[in-house]
C-alpha cells in the first residue's frame, strides 16, 4: 500500500519591524505590563508599518518558505492564504501574492476561519494535493489585526499582533503507514452559535465598513481548552497516536494560559510546547506557521518529528492536525 502525503518542504515567516511593548500600550489604555503578562503571557507584539499590507507580509513569508524549500514560484501550482484581514474585500489577497511572486499560472484563493485559518488552509490544500488537483502549494497565514482593533478597548487591543508565516506543501508518495512524513490526519470543527463571542462588527454586506474586533474574552477562554482537547482526542483516535508520541505541540498562540492548560490536560510536558505568544501576541492565522518557522529555524523541529497543531478562533472554528515533519 502507498499513499500521496502532503509534506512540508519549506517554512518561512515575516514579522514587521515595529515592536509594541506592554509599557507602550499602558500609555494608550488603562492597563499594565503586569496585568497583560499575568493574564496572557504576552510581553510585546509586532505592528505593521503604515502602508504595509497583509499581502506584503504574506509575500515575504512565501518567498522565505520557497527559499527554504529550494524552489521558485514556477514550481508551485496553488496558493492558499488564510486571513481575516485581507487587503481588499476582493479579490483574494492570495492573488495579490501570486502577482507579487510573478506567478501567472495555477490558482490562488483565500480561506477565512480567523485564528483557525491556517489549519483550514492546510487541510484544504492537503485534500487538493491528495486528490491530484495540485502538486506543490504555498499555504500562507497572514494578518494585520492592528487594523481591526479598537485601540481604546483595553480588553482586546492588548492581545493581538501582525505577522505572516508560510509553508510549501508538496505531494510525495509515502508507504501509507503511521511512520509516513506529511499530513497524517486533519480535523476541522465550527459552531456558528458562538458567533457573537468573537466577531468584527462590520462588513461589506452589513455595515459597509470594516468594523472592529469584539470579544467576550472570558467566554472564549471558558470554551477554549475543552473544544481544543476534544478535537485533539479525535485526531488521536483516528490515528492511534497518543500524547506520548508527540515530539512537538504547536498550538495557536492566543494566550499562554490556554496553551498551558491544554498541554496539561493532554499530559504533554511543557518542554514539548512551542511558544511564541510572549513575543508575537496573537497573530491569528499567522501564529502557527510563525511558530513552525521559528522552531524549525532554531533546530528544535527536525525531520521525522511528529507534530500536533491546534487552533481555535472566531465562529467558533477550531481544529487539530497531526503531521510528521
Ligand atoms: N488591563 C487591565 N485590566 C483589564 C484589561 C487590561 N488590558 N482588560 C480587562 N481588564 C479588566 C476587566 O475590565 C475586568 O475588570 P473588572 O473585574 O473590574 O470588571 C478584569 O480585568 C477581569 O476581566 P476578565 O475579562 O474577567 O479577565 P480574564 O482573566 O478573563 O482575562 C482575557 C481576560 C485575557 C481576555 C482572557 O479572558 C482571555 O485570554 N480570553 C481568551 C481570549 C482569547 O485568547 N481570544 C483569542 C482566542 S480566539 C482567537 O485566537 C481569535
Amino acid at each position: 500500500m502507498s499513499a500521496i502525503r502532503s509534506i512540508i518542504l519549506g517554512c518561512g515567516g515575516y514579522l514587521p519591524e515595529r515592536v509594541m511593548t506592554n509599557a507602550e500600550l499602558s500609555q494608550m489604555v488603562d492597563t499594565s505590563d503586569e496585568w497583560i503578562t499575568q493574564r496572557t503571557g504576552i510581553r510585546q507584539r509586532h505592528i505593521a508599518a503604515d502602508g504595509e499590507l497583509t499581502s506584503d507580509m504574506g509575500t515575504r513569508a512565501a518567498r522565505a518558505a520557497l527559499e527554504a524549500a529550494h524552489l521558485t514560484p514556477a514550481d508551485i501550482d496553488l496558493i492558499v492564504m488564510a486571513t481575516a484581514t485581507p487587503d481588499n474585500t476582493f479579490p483574494a489577497s492570495a492573488v495579490t501574492v501570486q502577482k507579487a511572486l510573478g506567478m501567472h499560472h495555477g490558482a490562488a484563493f483565500d480561506v477565512q476561519a480567523v485564528c483557525s485559518g491556517f489549519l483550514y488552509a492546510l487541510t484544504t490544500t492537503d485534500a487538493l494535493i491528495r486528490s491530484g488537483q495540485a502538486r506543490r502549494a504555498l499555504v500562507i497565514g497572514a494578518e494585520t489585526f492592528s487594523r481591526i482593533l479598537d485601540w481604546t478597548d483595553r480588553s482586546t487591543c492588548v492581545l493581538f499582533g501582525d505577522g505572516a508565516g508560510a509553508v510549501v506543501l508538496g505531494g510525495e508518495p509515502q508507504p501509507g503507514w503511521r511512520t509516513d512524513r506529511g499530513v497524517l490526519s486533519a480535523h476541522l470543527r465550527s459552531d456558528g452559535r458562538f458567533k457573537e463571542k468573537l466577531f468584527v462588527d462590520g462588513g461589506p454586506s452589513s455595515t459597509q465598513t470594516v468594523g472592529h474586533l469584539r470579544m467576550e474574552g472570558r467566554d472564549v477562554f471558558k470554551h477554549a481548552v475543552t473544544m481544543i482537547s476534544d478535537v485533539i482526542y479525535d485526531a488521536f483516535e483516528a490515528t492511534g497516536f497518543s500524547a506520548a508520541d508527540i515530539d512537538w505541540f504547536v498550538p495557536h498562540q492566543a494566550n499562554i494560559r490556554i496553551i498551558d492548560a491544554t498541554a496539561k490536560k493532554l499530559g504533554l510536558p511543557i518542554e514539548k510546547v512551542i511558544r511564541t505568544v510572549d513575543r508575537h501576541g496573537n497573530t491569528s492565522a499567522a501564529s502557527i506557521p510563525l511558530a513552525l518557522w521559528e522552531a524549525s529555524l532554531d533546530g528544535r523541529i527536525k525531520r521525522g518529528d511528529l507534530l500536533l497543531l491546534e487552533s481555535m478562533g472566531g465562529g467558533f472554528t477550531w481544529g487539530a492536525v497531526l503531521l510528521r515533519w
